[in-house]
């Protein structure tokens, strides 16, 4: 074995960026350990909890045996928000076991008595081609510290690191809006930890459910080149972890870089558990702007009082829209708009002069959202993790599913002013919403200050002005705007020719009442959501295992309509019978076919917009428009130059939108409106993609811990 460098990030877990100093530390470190130990060390590490107390404790081990390798680590002290790899802050030495203090003893002077989080990267095998080793991530006094040592070197097979993350889902206490309500989280943080990996790594993900709902995590946005299995839809791709059990998820990030997110994806448990998923370029490759001096996550959730898996069984018995959220949140955070709630809202703390990189990601569950900051305009720089053309926006469009990096120039020179940064929906549907904004504090730390001195929080407070809840043209303004950068370096590999064409309605229908019930949706129906008037029913096993086993007959059937059965005028007087019919209909797709997909709105209960994902590809975004599509002009106005690439898309109230993508990854991939309420309405469906004939075409077996039903 050789020696190495280990690199430790010491980041503020308190998700404030900015102005908030950390410190510095010598990363000078000798470490000895035992590599052939390396597995039970692991497992020892990550049962531990160590307490930060202001002291760090690295838990490796050092004596007795042979084989000891000794291996300098550099340490980095860095915000917490300060995720680029070359923010590097100080030095320190530290020695196998020793306690180092977080004072100035060591020469960390200014490091404030607060949260820190620690990753362990392996630096040893960045671009060397060789396999990599490690990642520490635990947020000291928040989950437990782990160190992992280094794998055997043969063991080398891609090119990145790999990203080790435990993931223990189960209940936690959390205080919002004047009550405490007992919520699902990851690791007992809400919202839930973040995954970062750069370009090219692997990342490996172990989810224990110690929960009472079943559970599985989807990674939104990541592309699962051919580990389908880990894609983590319930019933999708996978049967639901059970109470007590785990399953590791194992994919590479590959040709990705920007902001995705982490959530739940069975019934509404992703209402509390989501985190991000910050994706960095390669170690040395630069950002296609000029780097930010710090970056920031800023994920919108939505909030209920009550229990949201009572809120949509309720709605689902009923037929019944379900009870909208009682607030929005950033970060977790409602704001100072909302009752008992001043004490819960984030601040962006920045200096004058400086440029953040905000990793916007919209995670509330039924909610598109307007975002914008007082006073401010930001650039938009990537969408769905794909870099665009920037462009600059006083307002954001963001739906459920997407993310959106901007960038945010602080003002040169001391404003001498706070500003809001606030969100609330753009809502198109005739149905009730949650009509509450969100607030988040930009302040500026003045200048010569020291972090804590700097804010003052007496300063005029200046308000954003959204757009109205149903401005559709402030909606198309924005997505108009988005490009893809379609350069050398970042080409678009736009489809030019097209195998399959597909036509899709989407919208929302009714059902009829059982009889013996009385139905609380329109004109005492069920509201039903569908694709080609088909509310999707679930399996009761996974459709990827069918397909995998040979097992389909009675879980799914091949049939899914390519265009509607019974055409009609989609965003006109909607003819008399909308019952919808139900199955579980999948569209079979050879291998590397070049699809173009069309999707319609339709007016049946009002025109409504609708932001559909796809699973396990990214789409050019080639047209769109409103009224009904018109197949004989509307495909001579496609842009097939440098239409946006990304993984969700909005179709336009009483519009349409046209994509394109290359099916060259076999599995079986969930469609669906990513507004919750819809899905479960059944505004869902499957594309089942076959293996290619060369061995790097096929979809490798499940792993062994694939759950059972
Ligand atoms: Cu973000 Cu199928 O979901």
């Amino acid at each position: 074995m050789s020696k190495g460098e280990l690199e430790v990030l010491l980041v503020d877990a308190e998700g404030l960026a900015g102005a908030d100093v950390i410190g510095k530390i010598d990363p000078y470190v000798v470490i000895q350990y035992r590599d052939q130990e390396r597995q039970s060390r692991i497992a020892r590490n990550q049962g531990r909890n160590p307490i930060w107390n202001q002291t760090l404790k690295f838990p490796v081990y050092s004596s007795g045996i042979n084989n000891h390798i000794q291996h300098k680590l550099t340490l980095r002290i860095m915000d917490y928000d300060t995720i680029t790899a070359d923010d590097f802050v100080g030095q320190a030495t530290i020695h196998v076991g020793e306690v180092i203090a977080l004072g100035t003893e060591k020469g960390i002077a200014e490091l404030p008595p607060t949260k820190y989080r620690v990753v362990l990267e392996d630096k040893r095998y960045h671009g060397t081609g060789m396999a990599s080793s490690v990642l520490l991530m635990g947020a000291l006094f928040l989950s437990s510290m782990a160190v992992f040592a280094f794998p055997n070197e043969a063991r080398a097979k891609h090119t990145g690191t790999t990203r080790h993350y435990s993931f223990d889902i189960r209940v936690a206490n959390v205080s919002r809006l004047c009550a405490t309500k007992s919520i699902l989280t990851v690791n007992g943080e809400f919202p839930g930890p973040r995954i970062v990996a750069r370009e090219g790594d692997r990342v490996v993900v172990k989810v224990t459910n110690h929960a009472q709902y079943n559970v599985t995590v989807h990674w939104h946005g990541v592309r699962q080149l051919r580990s389908g299995w880990a894609d983590g839809p319930a019933y999708v791709t996978q049967c639901p972890i059970q109470t007590g059990r785990n399953y590791v998820y194992n994919f590479t990030v590959v040709g990705q870089r920007g902001t995705l997110f982490w959530h739940a994806h069975i019934s509404w448990l992703r209402t509390t558990l989501y985190g991000p998923i910050i994706i960095l370029p390669k170690l040395g490759v630069p950002y296609p702007f000029a780097k930010p001096y710090k970056e920031v996550p800023i994920i919108f959730g939505e909030w209920w009082n009550a229990d949201t898996e009572a809120v949509i069984s309720q709605a689902l018995q009923t037929g019944g829209g379900p009870n909208v959220s009682d607030a929005h949140t950033i970060n977790g955070l409602p704001g100072p708009l909302y009752n008992c709630s001043a004490k819960d809202t984030f601040k962006l703390k920045v200096k004058p002069g400086k440029t953040y990189l905000l990793r916007l990601i919209n995670a509330a569950v039924n909610d598109e959202l307007f975002f914008s900051i007082a006073n401010h305009s930001v650039t938009v720089v990537d969408v769905d993790a794909v870099y665009v053309k920037p462009f600059d926006a006083e307002t954001i469009l963001i739906s459920p599913g997407q993310t959106t990096n901007v960038l945010l120039h602080a003002k040169p020179t001391y404003p001498n002013a706070t500003f809001f940064m606030m969100a609330r929906p753009y809502a198109t549907g005739s149905g009730t919403f949650d009509n509450s904004t969100v607030a988040a504090v930009l302040e500026y730390q003045k200048p010569h200050s020291s972090s804590a001195a700097g804010f003052d929080k007496n300063l005029p407070l200046h308000k954003p002005t959204l757009p109205a809840f149903n401005d559709t043209s402030a909606a198309a303004n924005f997505t108009g705007k988005l490009r893809s950068m379609a350069s050398a370096l970042f080409p678009a590999n736009v489809p030019q020719t097209v195998d399959r064409r597909f036509f899709f309605t989407v919208g929302l229908g009714t059902r009829p009442c059982p009889k013996n019930q009385t139905c609380q949706g329109p004109n005492g129906t069920k509201f039903a959501a569908t694709v080609n008037n088909i509310s999707f029913v679930s399996p009761t096993t996974a459709l990827l295992q069918a397909h995998f086993t040979g097992k389909s007959n009675g879980v799914y059937t091949p049939d899914f309509p390519v265009v509607p059965l019974m055409p009609f005028n989609y965003t006109g007087t909607p003819p008399n019978n909308t019952m919808v019919s139900n199955g579980t209909k999948l569209v079979v797709l050879p291998f590397n076919t070049s699809v173009e997909l069309v999707m319609q709105d339709t007016s049946v209960l009002g025109a409504e917009s609708h932001p559909l994902h796809l699973h396990g590809y990214n789409f050019f975004v080639v047209g769109q428009g409103f009224g009904n599509y018109d197949p004989a002009n509307d495909p001579a106005k496609f842009n097939l130059v440098d239409p946006v690439e990304r993984n969700t898309i909005g179709v336009p109230a009483g519009g349409w939108v046209a994509i394109r993508f290359l099916a060259d990854n076999p599995g079986v991939w969930f469609m669906h409106c990513h507004i919750e309420a819809h899905m479960s309405w059944g505004l869902r469906m499957a594309w089942l993609v076959l293996n290619g004939r060369l061995p790097n075409q096929k979809l490798p077996p499940p792993p062994s811990d694939l759950p059972k039903c």
